[in-house]
C-alpha cells in the first residue's frame, strides 16, 4: 500500500551522514528512494521529483548541532508542496525543536537512534494519509459529490443525501432546516433534481426579502384592474412553477395572512388570481427552507401549526458546517481550486498550513456561504502562492493553537478524520474501509470504539 495509481510512493531522505542514508534507504523497500544531504540539493530534488514524503533530518550541514537549517528548509518544502508528508529526524537531545516543526506543519517526529521498524510504520501510515488526502482532493475536484453542486465526506451529511434521494421521486413536502448558508437552496435544487418534476420549473420565492402587501401577488398572481397598478394580468410563482417545485425560501417569515392562504392552496391546489374568480389548478411540489426555529414561533402564536405539518411532512435538519466532520478543509480546497480557476490564478496557490489550521479550528458561523466569500477574497487578493491565515481574516483561537503541539491529539485527529472519510467512501463498509486504510478489520474496530464511532455508524 505504498503506490499511488500503481506507481510507487516517492520517498525522500535528507540525510548529511553517509552511513545513516543507506541504512535508511536499505529500510523503505517499496518507495521510490530520492536522496539529498542538504538544504540546496533537497530542494532541487523536490522541485524536480516532487516526492510525496520527505524523512528530513534537522541537524544539516553547514551547522549540523543547529537545528535552523532543517526548519528552514521544512518551511520551504511545504511552501512549494505543502501536501507533502515531512517526518523530522533528530538527535536525542532535541525534543523541542521537533516539537518546534511539528508546528510548523511537519507531518510526525522521530528521534535517534534509528530503529528501523518503528520508522517504517510512521512512515507507511503518513503514506496511508497522503494517499487518503490525494484521493479525496481529486474526489472534490472532480466535483465528485453525493448531490449536484455539494462537497461533503461528513458521515450525517451522507445520511441527509441518501433521504434526499429517497424522498425526491415522491410529492412530499420537504422542509429543510439549518443556519444560513449551509446550503439548504443547494439541497432544494438537488430535490427537484432528482425528482421526476425536473423537467418542470424550479421557482424560488424568497419570503422575507418581499415586503407582505406584495407578496400575496407576487405568489398568487393578479388580474388586470385588480388594483391601482395592475395594468397587465399578472401569473403568480405558484402558476409559475406547475409541473415543477416551488422552493419557499425563508418559509418562517411568511405573514400570518398569507399563512392562512399558502394553506388553503395547498388543500385544494387551486390558485385564485387576486381579482380574479377562475380556480386554476396548479401541480407543484413544495419546498421550503428556514433558519428560524418554527415549532417554537408556533408556541408564540407567529406560525400556524396546521401549515407547518403541511409544509413539513418530511423535514431535514442540516448540521452547521462546524459540526461537520473533516468537511472544512474538503469544501475549502474546492472552493480554492474553484476559485482559482475562475480567477485564472496559478494552480500553485494554495493554503499555508497555518491557514489549514485556522480554517479547522474557526466556527464558521456563516457556514459555507462565508467560506465561499473569505475565500474567493483571498483569491482575488493573493500576491504570492500561499494562501495565509490572515488573508483569510479568521484568527487562531488560542486553544487551537496550543492543540497543534501535542502530538498525540495531532495523531488522534488525523486518525479520526482518515478513518471517517473512508468509512464515508465506502458507505460504512468495515471490510473496504479497512482496506482502503490498510490496516486489518479488527483494528478498525478497535479504532471505531476507541473514538465511539460504532453507535453512529451502523
Ligand atoms: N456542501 C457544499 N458544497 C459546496 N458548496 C456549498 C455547499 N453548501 C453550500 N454551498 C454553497 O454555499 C452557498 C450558500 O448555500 P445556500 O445558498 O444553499 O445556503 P442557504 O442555506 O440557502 O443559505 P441562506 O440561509 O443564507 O439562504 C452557495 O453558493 C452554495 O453553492
Ligand atoms: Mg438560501
Amino acid at each position: 500500500m505504498v503506490t499511488t495509481e500503481k506507481k510507487p510512493l516517492k520517498l525522500l531522505i535528507v540525510e548529511d551522514d553517509s552511513g545513516l542514508q543507506s541504512q535508511l534507504r536499505w529500510c523503505f523497500d517499496g518507495y521510490d528512494i530520492l536522496q539529498a544531504t542538504d538544504r540546496a540539493s533537497a530542494i532541487s530534488q523536490v522541485r524536480r521529483q516532487k516526492p510525496q514524503l520527505v524523512t528530513l533530518d534537522l541537524g544539516l550541514p553547514p551547522d549540523p548541532a543547529n537545528a535552523t537549517e532543517g526548519l528552514a528548509l521544512l518551511e520551504e518544502i511545504l511552501a512549494m508542496a505543502p501536501d507533502t508528508k515531512i517526518i523530522v529526524v533528530t538527535g536525542n537531545d532535541d525534543r523541542a525543536h521537533a516539537l518546534q516543526a511539528i508546528s510548523l506543519g511537519a507531518y510526525d517526529f522521530y528521534i535517534k537512534p534509528v530503529d528501523a521498524d518503528t520508522l517504517r510504520l510512521i512512515v507507511d501510515r503518513a503514506a496511508h494519509l497522503f494517499q487518503i488526502e490525494a484521493e479525496n482532493r481529486k474526489l472534490a475536484r472532480q466535483n465528485a459529490s453525493p448531490l449536484h453542486g455539494l462537497i461533503t465526506a461528513d458521515p450525517a451529511m451522507l445520511k441527509l443525501c441518501r433521504m434526499i434521494e429517497r424522498v425526491a421521486p415522491s410529492d412530499a413536502t420537504v422542509l429543510l432546516l439549518g443556519e444560513s448558508g449551509t446550503g439548504k437552496e443547494v439541497l432544494a435544487r438537488a430535490l427537484h433534481e432528482l425528482s421526476p418534476r425536473r423537467k418542470g420549473p424550479f421557482v424560488a420565492i424568497n419570503c422575507a426579502a418581499i415586503p407582505e402587501n406584495l407578496l400575496e401577488s407576487e405568489l398568487f398572481g393578479y388580474e388586470k384592474g385588480a388594483f391601482t397598478g395592475a395594468t397587465r394580468q399578472t401569473i403568480g410563482k405558484i402558476e409559475h412553477a406547475n409541473n415543477g417545485t416551488l422552493f419557499l425560501d425563508e418559509t418562517g417569515d411568511l405573514p400570518m395572512s398569507l399563512q392562512a392562504k399558502l394553506l388553503r392552496f395547498l388543500q385544494e391546489r387551486v390558485v385564485e388570481r387576486l381579482g380574479g374568480r377562475a380556480e386554476i389548478p396548479v401541480d407543484i411540489r413544495i419546498v421550503g427552507a428556514t433558519n428560524k426555529d418554527l415549532e417554537q414561533m408556533i408556541k408564540d402564536g407567529d406560525f400556524r401549526e396546521d401549515l407547518f405539518y403541511r409544509i413539513s411532512e418530511i423535514a431535514i435538519n442540516i448540521p452547521p458546517l462546524r459540526e461537520r466532520q473533516g468537511d472544512r478543509s474538503l469544501i475549502a480546497h474546492a472552493l480554492l481550486d474553484r476559485f482559482r480557476q475562475d480567477q485564472r490564478k496559478t494552480n500553485r496557490l494554495s493554503f499555508s498550513t497555518d491557514a489549514l489550521r485556522a480554517i479547522e479550528a474557526y466556527d464558521w458561523p456563516g457556514n459555507v456561504r462565508e467560506m465561499e466569500n473569505l475565500i474567493r477574497r483571498a483569491v482575488i487578493m493573493a500576491e504570492g502562492n500561499r494562501i495565509e491565515a490572515d488573508d483569510l481574516g479568521i484568527g487562531m483561537p488560542e486553544d487551537a493553537a496550543e492543540e497543534t503541539v501535542g502530538l498525540r491529539e495531532i495523531r488522534d485527529a488525523a486518525e479520526q478524520e482518515a478513518i471517517i472519510k473512508a468509512m464515508s467512501r465506502c458507505n460504512n463498509n468495515i471490510a473496504q474501509a479497512a482496506e482502503l486504510l490498510g490496516i486489518t478489520r479488527p483494528t478498525l474496530y478497535n479504532l471505531l470504539d476507541k473514538y465511539g464511532f460504532r453507535q453512529s455508524t451502523p
